[in-house]
């Protein structure tokens, strides 16, 4: 797999627009990032239902960070990390966005947020999907927050997409 450009990561930690600020994730997020992972509202909107166990996380934490087909962000507002946030280097060539925000800050925009965020952070020239598990309909618009539309849907999963604007004037 190819690996994402560097200079995609560092388009997000100099993001100074609105009220969120974007860190690479590391090993100390772990217990965190387990939280929202094994959250039950997430696991219900996941394509693997089960609980992880620590362990597995952290194998899981260790490989993602060393992956160069990933980037894995955690999201803060006023210092505080509200959301996690990810980027995958797909075959096809475009690039799958998936998201969590943290249980107990639900329902308070912080994901439409985020997802407007990211839609303008990201190049128009770069193709974005996301897949959705049926049953999600806040996922659904926040994806299309970042500008994505309705693509195609396989069983439970829904695909959605933002084409490479042929009129991209960013590099
Ligand atoms: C889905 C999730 C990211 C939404 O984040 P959030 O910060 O709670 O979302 P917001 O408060 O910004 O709401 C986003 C939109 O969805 C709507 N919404 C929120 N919950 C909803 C629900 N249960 N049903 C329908 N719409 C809902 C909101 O009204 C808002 O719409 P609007 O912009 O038209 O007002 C968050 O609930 C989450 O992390 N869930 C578990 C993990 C998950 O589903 N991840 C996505 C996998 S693809």
């Amino acid at each position: 797999m190819n690996p994402l450009p560097k200079q995609l990561e560092e388009l997000f930690y100099s993001h100074i627009n609105t009220n969120l600020s974007f860190r690479k994730a590391d090993m100390k997020d772990a217990a965190w990032l387990l939280s929202l992972r094994n959250d039950p509202e997430t696991r219900i909107h996941s394509l693997s239902q089960q609980e992880i166990d620590p362990e597995m996380h952290r194998q899981w934490l260790k490989n993602t960070l060393n992956n160069p087909s990933r980037i894995l962000l955690i999201a803060s507002m006023q210092q505080e990390d509200v959301a996690s946030f990810r980027l995958d280097q797909k075959a096809d060539g475009s690039i799958e966005l998936s998201w969590t925000v943290a249980p107990k800050l639900r329902g308070k925009g912080i994901g439409s947020l985020l997802l407007s965020t990211v839609g303008a952070i990201l190049p128009n020239h770069l193709e974005l999907c996301a897949c959705v598990l049926q049953g999600n309909p806040a996922s659904l618009k926040l994806a299309q927050k970042a500008g994505l539309s309705l693509h195609r849907q396989e069983g439970k999963l829904i695909w959605l997409k933002r084409e490479p604007s042929p009129f991209s004037t960013d590099a």
